[in-house]
């Protein structure tokens, strides 16, 4: 070994360097993780400056010139990007495998036809893209393809044919010579993304970079890939349905709440700008457990229906399931509903589940979930024509909840008759304008007695 190499230990899990062996990881606590890495410093590309050293300036010395940004030609994508591609900009999209993140970022590239765009899959063959393309549709006349897993022939191509758009799928499948592990591996993935970050940048062109996630939600195990891009997608949704969210988780030009809503199909995913005509069921029958909520993903609100079934336990432990709801905040609920409502929950199972796999933290759907659980106790339905959108606190007092006008107008929009809301934080806002019969309600015990009793 000369100088210009050096070995380290590298935990394949988190990233945390070592110059000597450990059998568990100090960072990340992960036993036997640390793998010997060599690491060539002179080709180390990403160590390297492309511009002169910087100096440090005033504020109102700095021009802020706002480039254009780009197209994508679909709504949902341009919404969660912040309202289209910012250039030299590093986009991560990270998901499942199988959830269609190919899917997504191939029928980006095919349709922008006014756009040169570079998909580089190191997953697919050259034939195999060709069919999927078929099936997506669209002929890609300035969609150029590169299947090959180098990185270094990759940034030749990219210099070569100097497209406006790159897409690489996936980084997990690239190798950069610099580095002597396999592809996959921890230091793999930051190089090749630490030199693709610096292309971006001194090109000033856009990089999706697609990354596959473990079930625990770790992107490509590295945390470290979050923090070198600008921008974090998320494509996530359950295979058994057909809908897929892409949510921001972080953006650099751009906030961080809003959501993309797409439906899987045989010819490719397609977009749902209006995602509360697919979240209700059709059925006319008012079935007992089933509740509709007004709530908001990023700035758009949605009408969702929330299912509950409470059924008698015969464990020790009654069971508690929630789909897409986070489950301590649903042992909340249930703690609320015993305590103040004075119903026995301790021995009855309960199970919530939020239409077409959509998950959602708005605290507004609460009010629902709480309306749900007490219709399939009392096996009393609830007109689908009645919507709910408050907070629940822990005394069950009804809590007012952000843009609630915004949700009055998509109830009245979608055809619901009476919408139940919080009587508090009403302040400033003019109820009458709206046709919808408003409900306003200060504690569940006043609201629960006219419904169910
Ligand atoms: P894919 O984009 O390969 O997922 P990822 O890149 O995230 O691993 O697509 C996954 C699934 O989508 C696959 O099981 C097949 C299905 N699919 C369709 O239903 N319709 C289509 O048009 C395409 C291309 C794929
Ligand atoms: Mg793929």
């Amino acid at each position: 070994m000369n100088n210009k190499t050096k070995q380290i230990f590298v935990c394949n899990n988190c990233g945390y360097e070592s110059p000597k062996w450990l059998g568990k990881c100090p960072s990340c606590g992960e036993w036997n993780s640390l793998i010997l890495q060599t690491i060539t410093k002179e080709k180390n590309l990403s160590n390297k400056t492309f511009t002169e050293p910087k100096k440090a300036k005033k504020l109102y010395e700095i021009i802020a010139n706002e480039t254009p940004r780009i197209n994508t030609k679909s709504q949902e994508l341009n919404r969660v990007l912040g309202g289209g591609i910012v250039p030299g900009s590093v986009i991560l999209i990270a998901g499942e495998p199988g959830i269609g993140k190919s899917t997504l970022m191939l029928q980006f590239a095919l349709r922008i036809k006014s756009i040169k765009s570079l998909y580089v899959s190191g997953e697919e063959s050259e034939s195999q893209l060709k069919i999927r393309a078929q099936r997506i549709g669209g002929k890609g006349e300035s969609c150029l393809i590169l299947c090959d897993t180098s990185l270094e022939n990759i940034i030749k191509q990219i210099q070569e044919h100097n497209p406006d758009i790159i897409i690489i799928d996936s980084i997990q499948t690239i190798q950069s010579e610099n580095v002597d592990t396999y592809a996959g591996s921890i230091t793999q993935v930051r190089e090749c993304t630490a030199q693709l970050i610096q292309i971006a940048k001194e090109y000033n062109k856009p990089i999706f970079i697609i990354g596959h996630i473990n079930k625990e939600g770790a992107i490509a195990g590295p945390k470290v890939l979050e923090h070198m891009v600008d921008t974090v997608l998320l494509f996530e949704g359950e295979t058994t349905h057909p809908y897929r969210i892409l949510r921001t988780i972080k953006n650099r030009f751009g906030s961080t709440s809003e959501i993309g809503i797409f439906e899987m199909h045989t010819e490719g995913l397609k977009e749902i700008v209006n995602p509360s005509d697919i979240l209700i069921t059709e059925e006319n029958e008012n079935l007992s457990g089933t509740c509709i909520s007004a709530i908001i993903e990023g700035i758009r609100p949605i009408m969702i229906e929330v299912q509950a079934l409470v059924s008698s336990s015969y464990n020790n432990f009654p069971q508690r399931l929630a789909n897409g709801y986070d489950l301590k905040k649903l042992s909340l609920l249930l703690a609320v509903i015993e305590k103040q409502l004075n119903i026995k929950m301790y021995n009855r199972d309960v199970f919530v589940n939020i239409a077409g796999g959509i998950k959602t933290t708005d605290p507004a759907i609460d009010l629902a979930i709480v309306f749900a659980i007490l219709s399939s106790t009392y096996d009393k339905p609830i007109s689908k024509k009645t919507c709910f959108a408050g907070e629940i606190g822990l005394n069950g007092e009804i809590r007012p909840v952000q843009r609630i006008e915004q949700r009055l107008s998509e109830a009245e929009k979608m055809g619901f008759k009476k919408i139940i809301i919080s009587k508090y934080g009403l302040k400033g806002i003019n109820l009458s304008k709206f046709k919808i019969n408003i409900l306003t309600v200060g504690n569940l015990k006043e609201f629960n007695e006219e419904f169910f009793s």
